[in-house]
């Protein structure tokens, strides 16, 4: 046999062994499913298979144009299926709840649950307002604005880079050249690395260096290694401070340094490199989150009048004619609960962070309805937050549509004397709102992000209106009609659930 036959077969068997294999633990998966007892859909590729992370939607997109190609797979086979899904699924199979925890978890959990604080919130408020005024005013000064997303990314990553990491930028516009070159490293090499993570998770950093790669695939890792600089840079600025018992004010990083300073002389603090890893979580975790859920929230304001009507009350209630930098985080932020509304009516509709849990090595059990059934260990499971969230039974017969007031509990007082400052946001039945997770394991900067889209909210509603932009041939109301649709029908799953293409939605500001 020549050399080419022997390497293809080499190829083929090794490519055979691992059908079979994959085979194998399918069937085992199969028994295993069957034994808890709830209706089961065959996956035949893991959701967590790199390779498969990185081609699922194109090869699911072609099965789907094949006669025979609507079947569970192409339904249920790709990141993201629940958000088309919505409660379709729970509506024909039934509904389920469950929670899991872990030990080295616990200890890195204890020290960054401080980091999320009230002082650290004041400097999310401060620094959210400056920068969504600065927003606002950019927005108002364009004819159009094709940059929603872009825009509301530069405000979310300074917001973090201040109340995390004790770095200020000033808010540059997409179309404003920056002349600040840090701020551009920073930006442009976290969003290569966030762009690519599924890739640097399946490939890793290491291989990504080879000279031979193409330079799109080099250029990762150079903004791989650009912001491990960075972080590096940032980690030895706030030892110093500390070590000169200088700390400055609450920011993430600090609070991280002093915590894990304080715990290491009792019990055990965290090492360098879970530091370094902490801030990456919190970079990973608190930026987009919170960039494609103001996109969103935009976006739903934008063709909603009505709504921005009815959140310029309260702002206008609350604030009266106080400038912006007399706005306080302690008196003013818990009175923005229409404000607040915008935002937790945006999450149910379209959670950002899809989240998958698993039993770890023990049997859990999960309540459905009366029935308690058991989760073998080392399983899996995803709860599913879209169909939890637009399920008409704990959200009414227009639970598919954005309605922030669904949100508002008036107060009992007759609708004469109804008093705005009497409202509540109401707390959903419990298991029914996750989009910030449950229970132990809930994203610790839930109010970090509530405060930074509040802030942002009432920073922009307070000066300006927002409309779409009106397209030759159309009327507002077509305009806000075809934005609608576009969120609805042009949002997936990239890494987060997002906008794919928000640019083609122009909005226009004007003074209110
Ligand atoms: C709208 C904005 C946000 C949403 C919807 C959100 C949601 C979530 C969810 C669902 C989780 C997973 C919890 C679990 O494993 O059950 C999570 C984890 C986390 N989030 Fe958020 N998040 C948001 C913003 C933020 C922000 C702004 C920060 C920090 C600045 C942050 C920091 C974290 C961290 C550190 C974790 C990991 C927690 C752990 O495993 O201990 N998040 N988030």
């Amino acid at each position: 046999m020549t050399l080419v036959g022997l390497l293809s077969w080499s190829a083929l068997s090794l490519v055979v062994a691992w059908a079979l294999y994959s085979w194998t633990c399918l069937l085992q998966n199969y028994l295993t499913a069957r034994k808890v007892g709830i209706p089961i859909r065959i996956l035949p590729i893991s959701h967590g298979n790199p390779f498969w992370m990185i081609v699922d939607k194109a090869v699911i997109s072609f099965f789907k144009l094949l006669p025979f190609g609507r079947s569970n797979f192409t339904r249920y086979n790709w990141r993201g299926w629940e958000i088309e899904d919505k409660c379709r699924s729970h509506l024909e199979m039934g509904d389920v709840y469950m929670q899991v925890d872990g030990a080295q978890w616990k200890k890195q959990r204890k020290i960054t649950a401080t980091c999320f604080n009230e002082q650290n919130n004041a400097i999310v408020w401060a620094e959210a307002l400056s920068q969504a005024t600065a927003m606002g005013d950019y927005w108002a000064s364009k004819s159009a604005v094709k940059s929603t997303a872009d825009d509301t990314r530069t405000l979310s990553l300074h917001v973090l880079s201040r109340a995390g990491f004790g770095r200020s930028f000033e808010f540059q516009g997409h179309d404003e050249k920056s002349a600040n070159v840090l701020a551009t490293n920073y930006k442009e090499s976290l969003q290569i690395v966030l762009d690519n993570c599924v890739l640097i998770m399946a490939l890793g950093t290491k291989f990504l260096s080879n000279p031979w790669l193409p330079l799109r695939l080099r250029r990762v890792h150079e903004a791989c290694q650009s912001f491990q600089a960075y972080l590096t840079e940032l980690y030895e600025t706030e030892k110093n401070y500390f070590s000169d018992a200088n700390s400055r004010d609450r920011t993430l990083m600090a609070s991280l340094v002093r915590e894990s300073g304080s715990e290491a002389k009792t019990s055990n603090g965290l090492t360098e490199s879970e530091i370094f890893g902490n801030m990456f979580v919190f970079n990973f975790a608190g930026h987009d989150t919170t960039t494609h859920t103001l996109t969103f929230a935009i976006m739903y304001l934008a063709v909603n009048p009505s709504v921005q009507d009815w959140v310029f009350e309260e702002v206008d209630l609350v604030f009266g004619d106080r400038p912006v930098e007399e706005w306080n985080y302690e008196v003013d932020f818990p009175r923005l609960k229409r404000c607040l509304s915008v935002l937790m009516e945006t999450v149910r509709l379209y959670t950002p962070v899809p989240v998958a849990k698993w039993t770890g090595d023990r049997v859990q059990s999960l309540e459905i309805g009366e029935q308690t059934i058991t989760v073998p260990t080392n399983t899996m499971v995803i709860p599913s937050y879209t169909a939890l969230h637009t399920h008409p039974g704990y959200w009414g017969s227009d639970s598919l549509n954005w309605h922030p007031a669904r949100w508002i509990k008036s107060s009992d007082l007759p609708a004469a004397t109804n008093d705005m400052s009497q409202e509540e946001i109401i707390s959903p039945q419990r298991g029914t709102f996750i989009a910030w997770s449950e229970g132990d394991r809930s994203c610790p900067g839930k109010k970090f992000s509530q405060v930074e889209s509040v802030a942002t909210i009432a920073g922009l509603i307070r000066k300006w209106k927002v409309d779409p932009v009106v397209q030759s041939g159309e009327i507002l109301e077509d305009a806000r009609k075809r934005v609608l649709h576009l969120i609805e029908t042009d949002s997936a799953q990239v890494l987060l659930l997002q906008m794919l293409h928000p640019d083609k939605a122009p909005l226009v500001w004007r003074k209110r």
